[in-house]
């Protein structure tokens, strides 16, 4: 891992640090003796997190543990949907905003607890009316509005685990995952409101269920009233659900029932069906959300940017924050429409006390000005939090300064798709923090820096960043794929799941994360595997040979680079027409996420005398560093062939 020691040792010295405040600490959730209250017995503290749901039968026992395979509060019943909503009705909260949904065009709606369980009764009763049973897989494919969180509680009221595909995938990507977890069900949407625009949904469901699959039904949100194609196989959610009784009884389900599948990407062109069940997932949203953003459900207004797509809006819309009674903010458009001070106008319209959002959104603010927040009251803001990549000391200094007024602690909260919780994070009341650190574990959960052998390094050192004790939000599995499961995350360190980031120790034992140590790239705070794109990129006629790499990128963290040898003998476009036509297929084939920021047509690309791309090497090259080592390349010129193209290239620019 030679490139991951240079940026070790790269690594910023930094100094400073913030203490909590006297008075936010006096009233935080989470006292000081947390800590040590977990340490005394981790099984028993999880088990008295888990105590704070409505369960219809107790676990008989906390944990089984044959490592990789985990089973949480075995025995346990209980209902997903039910400790979301019912409970908080039912013990008088009915009347509480769940969500104050926001429209990009400005449309809003307010929703209360007691409202939003009536839509996913009804919308359980759609379901079941359409021939879903408990453990059929459901595809959820919509934009971010109220009816993507009823879709997501209804399908879990019935025990039918929710497959949510993030909207801005392509149609190809979608019957991929259709595909792979053999979904019954498409609930989509017409479209949604998007840089001032409607945009389609409904048309790129169509296109993929052109092709194999078991779908029988798709379910239509009407968003946008735009014209939609229509087939015996659709049906109106409008339709369906207001006919609908509002009186579901919610039956429980196993503590270990699938709750849900979500997609990421590997470092195969595959992404990976990372599946969560029910009772040791919900208990760690739910205690993270807690303590992490020290909810205090009566008096704060809480707002995840995340759209639900990803795994931050399953764990921080939907299920910890509505488990803790929490008041929310939806919002389904961009941060510049209709102008770049949407975020911050939100925030003073509904006084949000809490904003959790992505480092890539708080550079690109950075970008566009300070006059765009100072030109709002964001004085009801209490604390920040940060998620989805590391965030660069400036970032976060400026978040503190300019968003937080240096009053709001910040919460950098590192965890994955497959943690499916929070794992290191200050706690607010509790952590002093520093610009860039995510300091420390949550209470009872175990992540360590090790070295190449597993020994875990001493402070001021780097190395890999591993979970050495099972947690009760872990995935269980890769949908269908045992092996990969093994292969992928419990074979780098037998039997200790591997995070595939790296990570520092700092003199004083702090965690300082460092990125992904295998192909995978973290574009604006979003998975990408260079195997992906690559494997995109040669499915188009033109291209032979495609090597891809994450290359250092101030707005977006990363941004892709790919380098391409194409195919002779056969017409294809040139110069910008090429480009454009690359760039699109890669869009066609995952989505407009995963296309390159830069394409450099090469003739060679740099391969050790065993065949394996260096791409090493090619970031050197993308991020206008003297190449490294190149002496194990089988064709040492090769390097500087490609340089020399790529500042041709950039003088044409
Ligand atoms: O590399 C780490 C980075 O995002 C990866 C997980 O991506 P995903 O499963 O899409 O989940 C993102 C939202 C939880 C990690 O392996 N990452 C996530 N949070 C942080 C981070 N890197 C540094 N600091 C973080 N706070």
């Amino acid at each position: 891992m030679s490139q991951d020691h240079e940026s070790l040792e790269n690594l910023l010295q930094e100094d400073r640090f913030f203490l909590p405040s006297p008075e936010f600490a006096a009233q935080a959730n989470a006292q000081p003796d947390e800590y040590a209250h977990a340490n005394m017995d981790r099984l028993a503290f999880w088990e008295e997190q888990a105590s704070a749901l409505t369960w219809e039968k107790k676990w008989d026992a906390v944990l089984e543990w044959q490592a990789p395979y985990a089973q949480w509060f075995i025995g346990g019943k209980l209902n997903a949907s039910v400790n979301a909503l019912d409970r908080h009705v039912a013990e008088g909260r009915g009347s509480r905003v769940a969500f104050h949904f926001e429209g990009e065009p400005g449309d809003t709606q307010t929703i209360t607890y007691a409202q939003l369980l009536t839509e996913v009764k009804k919308t359980a009763n759609a379901l079941i009316e359409i021939g879903i049973k408990a453990g059929d897989r459901v595809a959820i494919y919509m934009p971010m509005i109220p009816e993507a969180a009823i879709a997501m509680l209804a399908c879990a009221r019935i025990g039918a685990p929710h497959s949510v595909v993030f909207g801005g995938f392509s149609a190809d990507a979608l019957l991929s995952r259709i595909q792979d977890a053999d979904a019954k069900l498409v609930i989509t949407s017409d479209g949604g409101f998007r840089k001032g625009t409607a945009f389609a949904l409904k048309p790129a469901v169509d296109e993929a269920l052109k092709g194999q699959h078991n779908v029988e039904k798709v379910l239509v949100v009407a968003r946008t009233k735009q014209d939609v194609a229509w087939t015996d196989r659709d049906i109106w959610w409008h339709e369906i659900v207001a006919r609908q009784s509002a009186e579901h009884i919610a039956e429980s389900f196993d503590a270990e029932h699938p709750l849900f599948i979500l997609y990421t990407s590997g470092t195969t062109a595959k992404p990976k069906g990372i599946f969560h069940t029910t009772g040791g997932y919900l208990t760690q949203v739910a205690y993270t959300h807690k303590v992490v953003f020290d909810l205090k459900p009566e008096t704060d207004v809480y707002w995840c940017t995340a759209d639900v797509g990803w795994i931050t809006g399953h764990s921080y819309v939907v299920y910890g924050p509505l488990i803790n009674g929490a008041t929310q903010v939806m919002y389904e458009g961009t941060p510049d429409t209709p102008h770049k001070g949407r975020i911050f106008e939100i925030v003073a319209k509904y006084g949000v006390t809490i904003l959790y959002t992505a480092p890539t959104l708080i550079r690109t603010w950075m970008k566009w000005g300070d006059e765009f927040p100072l030109a709002h009251n964001l004085e009801s803001l209490r604390l920040l939090g940060t998620v989805g990549e590391p965030i660069n000391p400036e970032a976060w200094m400026w978040y503190r300064e300019i968003i937080g007024g240096n009053r709001c602690p910040i919460v950098d909260t590192w965890w994955q798709t497959e943690t499916g919780a929070i794992m290191i994070s200050p706690l607010p009341g509790i952590t002093a923090t520093k610009p860039g650190s995510a300091m420390r574990p949550i209470p009872g959960i175990s992540a360590k820096v090790v070295d190449d052998n597993a020994t875990p390094v001493a402070d001021g050192h780097g190395g890999y960043l591993i979970l050495d004790q099972p947690w009760p939000a872990m995935l269980r599995g890769v949908w269908g794929e045992d092996e990969r499961y093994k292969e992928t995350y419990w074979s780098r360190f037998n039997g200790i799941y591997f995070a595939g980031d790296g990570a520092k120790l700092d003199n004083e034992g702090a965690i300082w994360l460092l990125g992904r140590v295998d192909d995978v790239m973290n574009v604006s705070g979003h998975r990408i595997s260079t195997t992906e794109v690559e494997s995109a990129l040669v499915s188009h006629e033109a291209v032979a040979e495609a090597a891809v790499v994450g290359a250092a990128d101030a707005m977006t963290g990363q941004g892709i680079v790919a380098f391409v040898i194409l195919r002779s003998g056969i017409a294809h476009a040139s110069g910008d027409e090429l480009n454009t036509q690359l760039r699109n297929h890669v869009a066609k084939e995952i989505g407009a996420i995963a296309k390159p920021r830069q394409i450099l047509i090469v003739n060679e690309l740099p391969k050790t005398r065993s065949g394996k791309i260096m791409r090493r090497l090619l970031r050197d090259v993308a991020e206008d560093r003297v190449v490294g080592d190149a002496t194990t390349l089988a064709d040492p010129n090769i390097m500087k062939k490609i340089a020399e193209g790529l500042k041709t290239a950039k003088d044409e620019d």
